[in-house]
């Protein structure tokens, strides 16, 4: 086992900005704003609360995350099949180990799944979805996946709006993906992380709705409600699962106990999603949106293919248009690619070797957030309204390492022989 590539690159351009300085930091994807000031004014109010909580959550959060998802996504929620644990990573890992079956994991996907599996000695069964249908699982090649599998029941972790793409998935390819999941007996696990951070064109709609009895569901306040480093996700599991939340509990019990008390205090204020909180969302994603579009416009440009993101904060752009050139430099694989514009334009990006993407096809997955998430928020609320508001100059001027970005890989490009 390798330590997480995401966590790896964040390390290793921590370390050099503070030596040099000048990195863009296109690896890593975390929020880059505050949490909502009324999830921190609860995390203050809470701090002296030192006593464990119940292995499960506590039952106010669980009764407000279990509103929130039937509110905010229509699930039909009960708060006594949400768990609640140190964010969702640890969830979909427990949840993993509770679980028969292969793993069926599409190609590309979040960089954490396939090591889970393997962590926990499971059978991992890669889907190569293709660029020209925006990386999405595609049913048929689901099918296909699970003749394959030898196991009775299999399971597929579905991320949607997904990290590394940016896809969303729509109604219609979600019922696909349900009709083969009942055909085949396959639990789907949605990652819906990323869930608040919406802005296609069509309206979100969870797999959860569709195939409500053989779906789990996990989120939390790492994304949306910008606090990943207060370590809170949630499970919630279909009525038809009454075991998984026994034995998820059960884990709990006997590994991390419970999440930290203030913080689950403080999510019960962020899942509530009163009107400061909803503002607090809608802001930051209007935020997410400009940064991805000027982003994806200029890679487009720029001659490189991705698919238009249409959620979460990253863009999944390759280079095999200047394979040629790149393999003339001695840049034959993503990995190579990474480390040349880390090295020479010091630009961070991570290889679509992490995703599960082959090498060759020089895909890199780059986060759009390297700005200072405080400072732009307060901005945008003060210029917004102004009627020579323009989204591409606001991105321009306030987040200033973006268009640094594209400039230099474009420079890159250019030096290419
Ligand atoms: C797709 C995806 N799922 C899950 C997670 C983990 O989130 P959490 O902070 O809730 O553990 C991340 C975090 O980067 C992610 O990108």
């Amino acid at each position: 086992m390798e330590h997480s590539p995401t966590l790896a690159i964040h390390q290793r351009v921590t370390e050099r900005r503070e030596q040099e300085g000048g990195v863009v930091h296109f690896g890593f994807g975390e929020s880059p704003f505050p949490a909502p000031p009324v999830v921190v004014a609860e995390l203050r109010k809470h701090a002296g609360d030192s006593r464990y909580l119940p292995s499960q959550g506590l039952p106010a959060l669980r009764e407000s995350a279990a509103a929130y998802v039937a509110r905010r996504f229509g699930h039909d929620a009960d708060p006594d099949r949400i768990v609640v644990g140190p964010g969702s990573k640890e969830l979909i890992f427990d949840c993993l180990f509770a679980l028969d079956g292969d793993l069926i994991l599409p190609s590309p996907s979040w960089v954490s799944y396939g090591p889970q599996g393997k962590l926990l000695g499971k059978r991992v069964i890669r889907v190569r979805a293709d660029p020209e249908g925006g990386y999405r699982l595609n049913a048929d090649a689901l099918d296909v996946a699970c003749r394959k599998s030898r196991t009775k029941q299999k399971i597929t972790i579905l991320n949607s709006p997904c990290n590394p793409t940016g896809a969303v998935y729509s109604r219609q390819e979600l019922r696909e993906i349900a009709r083969i999941a009942r055909r085949h007996n396959v639990i789907v696990l949605s990652d819906e992380i990323y869930v608040e951070i919406t802005f296609g064109r069509e309206r979100y709609v969870s797999i959860a709705k569709l195939c409500p009895e053989r779906t789990i569901v996990t989120t939390g306040m790492s994304k949306g409600f910008c606090a990943g480093g207060h370590r809170l996700g949630i499970l919630l599991a279909p009525g038809t699962m009454a075991d998984l939340v026994a034995q998820l509990t059960c884990i709990a019990s006997e590994t991390f106990s419970c999440v930290s008390a203030p913080v689950q205090h403080a999510a019960v204020a962020a899942f509530r999603r009163d009107r400061a909180v909803r503002d607090h969302v809608r802001d930051t994603v209007a935020i997410h949106k400009m940064a991805s579009e000027y982003l994806w416009r200029g890679v487009t440009e720029m001659g490189l293919r991705c698919p238009r993101p249409e959620g979460a904060f990253y863009l999944f752009p390759d280079f095999s248009a200047f394979a040629s050139d790149l393999r003339r430099a001695g840049v034959r694989a993503d990995a190579d690619l990474c480390a040349d514009l880390l090295d020479k334009q010091g630009v961070a990006l991570l290889p679509g070797r992490a995703f599960g993407v082959p090498s060759r096809q020089l895909a890199v997955r780059l986060a759009t957030v390297d700005y200072d998430g405080g400072a732009v928020l307060r901005a945008y609320r003060k210029e917004r309204w102004r009627t020579t508001f323009r989204k591409g100059e606001f991105v321009a001027k306030h987040c200033p390492n973006l268009p640094e970005g594209l400039r230099r890989m474009e420079e890159y490009l250019d030096s290419l022989p």
